[in-house]
């Protein structure tokens, strides 16, 4: 599994992450949620080797990671999509995707992958040929989303996936994600506000202030707990 051990980070003097700990089973999804400043994607730029924790440690199936630079880590199949969408918008879908190519063991298998992958996004296999800035915001998101599980992550972290996305296109990036994970790959969405990644997690952590506030399944927070829990952040600021 992902093991984070109370794991601490700071910006010189902007503490950022103070003491966090988690664990993400295989096929499993957790949903970091938090207000702005939090330390969300700090903590994935932790377990992604882009910031070096100042205190604790990270392992993925036992082998210690928090000591790995970010090339070896995506080799190890640890794969960070930032906020945004992290495509080449001159390419087009299947040259984008033929990129995740790249984190394959064996770059044979791409083909196979390739289908696959189109298999759980099929919106993209209509769109292969076309540039990628020709998609909307939420197809870039998925096409993103894509490229990376190619490359059969271990770990996929997605950063805000439902930024610059429009409403009615969400639950389909909710759903590929999901769906990455009954593949049996660990996920870990990161979102500010609460409601969306809730329904598809198995596990839920609230970060405010670099600190694990809250934490539990989806049933554990209720509407109101976490209007409770997020006017408790807001208002103390
Ligand atoms: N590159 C940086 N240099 C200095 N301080 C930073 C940097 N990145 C983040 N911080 C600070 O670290 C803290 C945590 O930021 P982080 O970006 O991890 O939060 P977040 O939960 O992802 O917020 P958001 O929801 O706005 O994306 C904040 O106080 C932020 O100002
Ligand atoms: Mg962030």
């Amino acid at each position: 599994m992902l093991n984070v051990d109370d794991i601490s980070a700071r910006y010189g003097r902007v503490p950022a992450l103070n003491g966090v700990s988690l664990q993400v089973n295989p096929g499993e999804l957790l949903a970091i949620v938090g207000p702005n400043g939090a330390g969300k994607t700090t903590l994935a730029k932790c377990i992604a080797g882009f910031v070096t924790p100042t205190h604790g440690t990270i392992s993925l199936d036992g082998q210690r990671i928090s000591n790995q630079r970010p090339d070896k880590l995506v080799r190890n199949g640890v794969r960070l999509v930032l906020e945004g969408h992290r495509v080449f918008p001159e390419l087009t879908v299947h040259e984008n995707l033929r990129l995740g190519r790249l984190a394959l063991s064996d770059a044979a298998q791409f083909p196979q992958r390739l289908e696959d992958v189109l298999d759980l996004f099929p919106i993209l296999r209509e769109r292969l040929r076309q540039p990628a800035r020709e998609l909307s915001g939420g197809q870039q998101q998925l096409l993103a989303l894509a490229q990376a599980f190619i490359g059969e992550p271990q770990l996929l972290m997605c950063d805000e996936p439902s930024l610059g996305v429009a409403q009615r296109l969400i639950p389909e990036i909710l759903t590929a994600l999901r769906r990455m994970a009954e593949r049996g790959t660990r996920v870990i969405v990161i979102e500010q506000v609460l409601t969306p990644p809730l329904s598809i997690a198995d596990q839920v952590i609230v970060l405010n202030r670099g600190t694990v506030i809250a934490r539990g399944t989806p049933g554990d927070f209720p509407r109101e707990r976490l209007q409770e829990l997020f006017l408790g952040t807001t208002s103390d600021g």
